[in-house]
């Protein structure tokens, strides 16, 4: 695919305003290209969940632009955003964002649903999703009834299922034991990124760092390092 797959440019985000004015996304510029995997690293607080909410449609930043695929996507009404959200992008939220009334499998087959693939093709190839991710036997058990690092892997099975072409992931594994992360996201470098996708990954993980194409760090809202860092990159 020709381009870049994300490019941002003078991205801002703040919450609200006068003494309670927090500068979450500070003047960010990103670029992602197609067959990259990049990890952002930083601080609690940092502003690393709200540039990646910024960055795939979820929220609106207060300044600077997002392309996505060459799309200006803050730019699109709220219809074309919403399909958007739903064939471009897969996400992995921190704290899973599970359907409460819909089985595993369900969860997991929901954004095929929502493409209109027949329920039973998607069921299918959740399933088969679920096997990667080690929770094929949990299939037909409601969130509340897993773990949470089951309920992380449901949520990673869901934002892979429908191959979106950016894959982003908000700490994958941070409720997931070190095998099991490095077993999935090496799954995700091999195969998801293979496909030509552009992945970008929070984490705090240095467990998982092998897998970076190149590694970012956000502080007080403020993307600093731009290239390979290898102090970052050593592992453990
Ligand atoms: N909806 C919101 N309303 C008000 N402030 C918010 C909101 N979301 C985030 N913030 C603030 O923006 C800043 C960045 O938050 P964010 O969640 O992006 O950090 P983070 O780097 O993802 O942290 P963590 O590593 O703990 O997940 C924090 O100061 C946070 O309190
Ligand atoms: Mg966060």
């Amino acid at each position: 695919m020709p381009g870049a797959a994300i490019k941002a440019n003078g991205l801002g985000k703040w919450f609200g305003e006068g003494e309670a004015k927090t500068m979450a996304v500070r003047n960010v510029d990103l670029e992602a290209g197609f067959g990259e995997m990049i990890y952002i690293v930083g601080p609690s607080g940092s502003g690393k969940t709200t540039l990646l909410s910024v960055l795939s449609g979820i929220l609106r930043p207060n300044a600077g632009k997002v392309e996505v695929e060459g799309i200006d996507i803050w730019n699109l009404n709220a219809d074309q955003l919403a399909d958007f959200r739903l064939n471009k992008i897969g996400f992995v939220f921190q704290d899973y964002h599970l359907f409460p009334r819909l089985n595993t499998a369900e969860n997991v087959a929901i954004p095929l649903f929502l493409r209109k693939k027949d329920w039973d093709e998607s069921i299918g190839e959740a399933t088969r999703y679920l096997e990667v991710v080690g929770l094929k036997e949990r299939a037909n058990l409601p969130p509340v009834k897993l773990s949470g690092g089951e309920q992380q892997r449901v949520a990673i099975a869901r934002a892979m299922v429908g191959q979106p072409d950016i894959l982003i992931m908000d700490e994958p594994t941070a409720s997931l034991d070190g095998d099991t992360g490095h077993a999935i996201l090496k799954f995700v470098h091999e195969n998801i990124l293979r496909a030509d996708r552009c992945i970008i990954v929070v984490t705090h993980d240095s467990r998982i760092y092998e897998f970076a194409s190149r590694i970012l760090k956000m502080e007080d809202g403020r993307l600093t390092v731009t290239q390979n860092d290898a102090s970052l990159l050593q592992k453990g």
